[in-house]
């Protein structure tokens, strides 16, 4: 046999059977049992995760009771928003937020992605995504930058990611102006105005179909919109897990999985996820991830991230 067919060999060998490497969990490792990957696996569970996240592939991971994509005990935290816990809620989050066209939202559903930088190692992977969005309710193609690292388990699920939206600022000021331009508005403030009637109207709407008995939030559709509009703030791009509009308008799309748990996020107390519970410092000091992000354990004792 040649050295170069040895070579094919031992690499298919490798390639083929990636959980012999697989180490397991010692007593004193609190991170979840990993796999090594090879780079190429690395990039096929990324592409695999933004084939399944748009539309309309999406709407099928948002069915059935369990993740093809998401650990059971997935964690995830998005910067505009917050941190999320499981896979069900996660399911609900990334992909039933993006998933009905026809609904008013603010970037609609992703149609394409391009992956333009890519880093992996060991069960972590770090790339960056520009997705582009159809914002179906303003009627604009929207690219959106979303700068993610995705910690796989040894079944090639998501155990843990950390996702960025990059320039969101820019592209929240964007959709303002797109919008602004379409309805003729003489100032800022005007179209800031039109888009909380059309959000919280689209909210009450769904809080009047999904909330119903305990889970009902607001006395009436007109109280639900005098809130809305008069006593929170519409949100700044980095607010839309705080005490916002623009919160209660993530988690409206969320509201008719599961109305017991999703409602009182679009009422007046956040439930706990649209609310001003954090400080600055808090949000970037916060002890989330159980997993480091460091490939091969490196940095473990300097990570002040690690929960
Ligand atoms: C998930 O759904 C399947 C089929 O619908 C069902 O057989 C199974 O019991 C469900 N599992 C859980 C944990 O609810
Ligand atoms: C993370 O660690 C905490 C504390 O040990 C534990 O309660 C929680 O279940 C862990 N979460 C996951 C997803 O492993
Ligand atoms: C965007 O959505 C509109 C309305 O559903 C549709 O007509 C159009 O073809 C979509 N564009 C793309 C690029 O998906
Ligand atoms: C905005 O102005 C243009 C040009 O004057 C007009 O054709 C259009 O109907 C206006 N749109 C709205 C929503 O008022
Ligand atoms: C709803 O009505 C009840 C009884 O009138 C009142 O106590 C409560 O504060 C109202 N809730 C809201 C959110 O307006």
């Amino acid at each position: 046999m040649h050295l170069s067919s040895l070579l094919i060999a031992a690499l298919s060998i490798y390639n083929a059977a990636p959980c012999l490497a697989t180490k397991s969990k010692s007593p004193t490792d609190s991170q979840r049992p990993r796999s090594l990957y090879t780079f190429d696996e690395l990039w096929n569970l990324e592409k695999k995760f933004w084939d399944e996240f748009l539309y309309p592939a999406n709407v099928k991971q948002t069915r059935g009771n369990e993740s093809t994509v998401f650990a059971t005990d997935v964690q995830g935290r998005v910067d505009i928003t917050r941190t999320f816990d499981g896979d069900e809620l996660n399911r609900e989050y990334i992909f039933g937020l993006f998933s009905e066209p026809s609904r008013v939202s603010l970037v609609g559903v992703p149609v394409a992605y391009s992956i333009t930088q890519f880093s992996a190692n060991d069960n972590i992977a770090s790339a960056t995504t520009v997705v582009t969005f159809n914002a179906t309710t303003f009627g604009i193609l929207l690219p959106v930058t979303i700068d993610t690292w995705i910690e796989f388990d040894g079944d090639g699920k998501i155990a843990q990611y950390d996702a960025t939206f990059r320039w969101f600022e820019y592209l929240l000021d964007q959709i303002l102006e797109s919008v602004g331009m379409k309805i003729n508005a003489t100032s800022p403030t005007q179209t800031v105005a039109y888009m909380s009637d059309l959000l919280a109207k689209s909210i009450c709407a769904t809080h009047e179909s999904s909330c119903k008995g305990a889970n009902q939030q607001y006395n009436s559709t007109e109280a639900c919109y005098d809130y809305l509009t008069k006593s929170i703030r519409f949100g700044k791009s980095y607010e839309l897990g705080r005490n916002t509009l623009l919160c209660r308008e993530v988690h409206e799309h969320m509201v008719p999985y599961r109305p017991d748990v999703h409602c009182s996020h679009i009422g007046p107390s956040g439930g706990s996820y649209c609310v001003d519970d954090t400080s600055y410092s808090q949000t970037v000091l916060a002890k989330y991830f159980n997993d480091s992000w460091i490939p091969y354990g490196y940095g473990k004792d300097q990570d002040i991230w690690l929960a």
